[in-house]
């Protein structure tokens, strides 16, 4: 026979003799997490349909440990911990001398621990440029996570994040707005990571409130106003007393230098006081 006929001969086999094709028995793995946080311990069992398993067991590079078993061995309960990366699990079954496995994936999350708001500047005039920075400890997974920049109860913005990096990673998001008079609002942030696709729930983080400082121009032209008003006067004031004082003195000198002349004058000799005509 041709090595072709033989192939054929083997596929027919495989395919059209009798339950050769299906497995013997079923394996199943199950877990009470889909994803788990790193320092997280949760249970897997695993079972089958093979009325008396030879041997059974899980298969993992984690931490594990036995919870509970069927008397004959039908199922194990595990307990995992440890994990610090997504992971692959396998429950294997031996029945009858064969083997069947069943692997499931086990997600790894990190939370959003913490969510850091910047006002930049913290203080503007109305009409001036501002931004607001929003960013997050290192999350995962990046592509559920949610930054949300709100002022007062309204969002500015809702920003999502791209990729399937396998590390966690840190996140920022960024905002410019216009100082308007009600600017000097609440500001905050909030991380949201829906876990919800990988059997998880949603959590949520939130920033400090921070508030944004509004000045309104006009105070200052009216400070400059008042500034200078009270330069005026105060000039004026030194100005009115120093002359004041200046002209005081002048007529003082007048007065008494008059006088000096006239007694001199008077003091002359008679003779010597008609001699000058
Ligand atoms: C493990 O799974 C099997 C099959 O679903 C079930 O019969 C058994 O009660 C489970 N064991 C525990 C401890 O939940
Ligand atoms: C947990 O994992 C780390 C490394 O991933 C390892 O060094 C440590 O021994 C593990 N601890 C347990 C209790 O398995
Ligand atoms: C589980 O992970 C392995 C390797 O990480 C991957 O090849 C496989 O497709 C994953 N299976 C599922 C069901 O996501
Ligand atoms: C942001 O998301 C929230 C809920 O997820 C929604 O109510 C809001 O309208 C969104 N805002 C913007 C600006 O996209
Ligand atoms: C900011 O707003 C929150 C609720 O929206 C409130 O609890 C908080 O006290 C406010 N902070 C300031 C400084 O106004």
């Amino acid at each position: 026979m041709s090595s072709f006929a033989c192939w054929s001969l083997f596929l027919l086999i495989l395919f059209y003799s009798p339950g050769s094709g299906e497995k013997a028995f079923e394996v199943y793995i199950r877990s009470e997490k889909q994803i788990v946080e790193a320092t997280e311990s949760w249970k897997i069992n695993c079972s089958t349909s093979c009325a008396a398993p030879d041997v059974g067991g899980l298969e993992t590079p984690t931490h594990k440990i036995i919870l509970d078993e069927h008397p004959q061995g039908k199922w194990k309960q595990f307990l995992v911990s440890n994990v610090s990366k997504d992971t692959v699990f396998l429950c294997h079954f031996t029945c009858s001398g064969k083997q069947e496995s069943k692997s499931l994936n086990i997600s790894v999350y990190q939370p959003p621990a913490q969510v850091t708001l910047k006002l930049q500047p913290p203080r503007v005039f109305v009409g001036e440029v501002f931004t607001i920075e929003c960013t997050v400890s290192p999350v995962k997974p990046l592509e559920r996570l949610t930054l949300s920049l709100l002022r007062g109860r309204e969002t500015l913005k809702n920003q999502t994040f791209g990729g399937a990096e396998t590390v966690p990673q840190e996140a920022t998001a960024t905002f410019n707005s216009t100082a308007l008079k009600k600017d000097g609002l609440n500001f905050s942030c909030q991380a949201e990571l829906d876990l919800r696709p990988h059997g998880g729930y949603i959590i949520r983080s939130i920033s400090e409130y921070q508030i944004l400082e509004v000045y309104e121009p006009m105070q200052d032209n009216q400070m400059v106003i008042i500034i200078v008003v009270v330069s005026i006067l105060l000039f004026l004031f030194v100005t009115s007393v120093l002359l004041c004082f200046i002209f005081g003195q002048h007529w003082h000198r007048r007065r008494t230098g008059t006088y000096g002349v006239l007694a001199a004058w008077r003091r002359l000799p008679r003779a010597l006081r008609a001699r000058p005509e």
